[in-house]
């Protein structure tokens, strides 16, 4: 493969003088378009299909540093070539902003920067930025039978992106977000300094915690602070009709599920796959997840108590360690092994569009109708309701940059998913979780309207130019960070005054 124009010459040039002894050593890193390693890596990278053949321009190179050294010399040639980094640790992003760019760009794929210790005595962990979840999970697992982390349920999302925008998983109601739980990090800013806790200061460690880490540089490895799980924990999933009783059920729900006590985290997922037959065309199920840290016998007497409607019995139950319930909540069966969870990619990729709110008064029960009515519409769609409350809302507004905490009883995320390619599938099926969306205003959240970081959206407002100042990004920003937004926007200008980190959602500077 060649080089076929002078700036790419000169972009491998830069980074052999700035990262590596020789110009051939580069390309153990640097990926150019045309070789099978950018074509796989960039096929990799795209964990929804809605953008394979998308217009917008591909990256002119794909980095895969191996360490400190290569990153900074993207950086480092990056900006004296005008391109954009995207950083990709997971690529789960919502909008695939970890790939996509409008404008001339390098991925920067932090897939070889993977390494997990785990220290037992200080009930810590070092983590590097590439890592998935399921990593990490599997990492404490193999170490010790009492430990956990509370982050998402899905094993191959990144912790780059996760972490760097909250991070919400089963163990939630106990142990708040991962970031909540995030000590230390390891961050390369955009003079290509390597930073700490200490030597970031608190506002830009308190930013990237929630505030999206990708508006202010690229954090190498985090430091996370343990939790400790029981040897026994329980789980069940629970299928009903979305009937009348259903319906009943999910009402209920609302009033009790953030003021259990906060080992139980039970979720709720509506949901609509038709199959083929007719019954399952007009089936709408509703699911009642459970993580308990407990046993069953601890269990049965809280639930029967406070959700005796649900008529939970003995044999819905299953006991096991918290590792198995982690494969149980990724979608694997129990006797498979825990290698499993170190299986980076995505099992199904299909074309997804998702949306979120939370909820501060219960959403009135023929509501639940509705959308069983609009649910219906679609071939695959989802309403996944998590409940908040517990160690969620004794965290304050402001402690990190994710807002939702006390007052809000559940968030919800709409998700819909088709497998057919084309702009009018999209177009079809992006309308119609936009008129669930617009259907749910009355009951959600307002002034602001809440979204959740990870379940990223553009539709919320997107910055158009470079200089997106901070009063027109407010109308997303204030969504996603409520008070917060202010001070990011504030950190943002201390940490990237030239606003060489930016994407479509990245923090504006604010200017005075
Ligand atoms: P990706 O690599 O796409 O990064 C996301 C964003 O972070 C991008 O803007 C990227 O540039 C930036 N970034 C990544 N690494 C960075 C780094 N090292 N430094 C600076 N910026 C960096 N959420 C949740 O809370 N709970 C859950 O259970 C789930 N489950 C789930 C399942 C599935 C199948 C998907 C697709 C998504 C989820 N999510 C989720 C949402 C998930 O938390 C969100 O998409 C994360 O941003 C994904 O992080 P990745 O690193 O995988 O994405």
């Amino acid at each position: 493969l060649t080089l076929c124009n002078a700036n790419q010459e000169y972009f491998v040039h830069c980074m052999s003088v700035h990262s590596s002894p020789g110009y051939i050593e580069v390309f153990k890193y640097l990926h150019i378009p045309g070789s099978l390693s950018y074509s796989n890596l960039l096929q990799y990278a795209e964990q929804n299909p809605r953008w394979l053949n998308s217009t917008s321009p591909k990256p002119k190179f794909i980095i895969t540093p191996n360490n400190a050294d290569q990153i900074r010399a993207t950086i480092i040639c990056c900006k004296k070539l005008d391109f954009q980094i995207r950083v990709k640790s997971g690529g789960h992003d919502y909008e695939g902003l970890s790939f996509l760019c409008k404008t001339p760009f390098v991925i920067v794929d932090l897939l070889n920067l993977r390494s997990i210790s785990i220290n037992l005595e200080e009930e810590t962990a070092w983590i590097q930025s590439g890592s998935t979840l399921g990593e990490l999970y599997y990492s404490i697992a193999q170490e010790s039978k009492i430990h956990g982390f509370p982050a998402g349920l899905c094993p191959s999302v990144g912790v780059g992106g996760h972490f760097s925008g909250g991070g919400l998983g089963t163990l939630l109601r106990k142990h708040g977000l991962a970031a909540d739980n995030i000590i230390d990090a390891c961050f390369m800013n955009v003079e290509g300094k390597i930073l700490d806790r200490e030597s970031m200061g608190e506002d830009l460690f308190w930013a990237i915690r929630g505030g999206g880490g990708a508006s202010f540089g690229i954090i190498i490895a985090w430091k996370l602070k343990l939790v400790r799980v029981p040897p026994v924990v329980t789980v069940f999933t629970i299928h009903k009709n979305l009937d009348q009783e259903g319906i009943e059920l999910v009402n209920k729900w609302q009033y009790i599920s953030n003021k259990l006590p906060e080992d139980i985290f039970i979720r709720i997922i509506i949901q609509h796959i038709a199959g083929n037959s007719k019954e399952q065309q007009k089936k709408v199920e509703v699911l009642f997840n459970l993580l308990f840290l407990g046993s069953v016998n601890q269990l049965l007497p809280v639930m029967n108590k406070s959700f005796p409607d649900l008529n939970l019995l003995q044999t819905d139950c299953i006991e096991m360690s918290w590792i198995e319930s982690v494969l149980y909540f990724g979608g694997y069966q129990r006797d498979e092994p825990l290698e499993v969870l170190l299986d980076r990619t995505v099992q199904y990729k299909s074309y997804f569009k998702a949306k979120s709110d939370f909820v501060e008064k219960p959403i009135p029960e023929n509501v639940f109708q509705g959308i069983r009515e609009r649910v219906l519409e679609e071939q695959i769609a989802f309403v996944i309701m998590d409940p908040l409350g517990g160690k969620m809302e004794q965290i304050q507004e402001s402690e990190i940059p994710f807002p939702h905490r006390k007052g809000n009883l559940f968030n919800i995320q709409y998700l819909v998913k088709w497998d057919l390619a084309g702009d009018s599938e999209s177009i079809k099926h992006v309308g119609w979780i936009k008129m669930l969306y617009k259907y749910m205003k009355p009951y959600v959240s307002s002034s602001p309207r809440a979204a959740y970081l990870n379940y990223r959206d553009l539709d919320l407002g997107i910055n158009r130019k470079a200089n997106t100042s901070y009063s027109e990004a407010i109308i997303w920003g204030r969504k996603y960070f409520k008070g917060n937004f202010k001070r990011l926007a504030r950190v943002k200008k201390q940490a990237d005054p030239g606003n060489f980190f930016r994407n479509e959602q990245s923090i504006p500077l604010l200017l005075n």
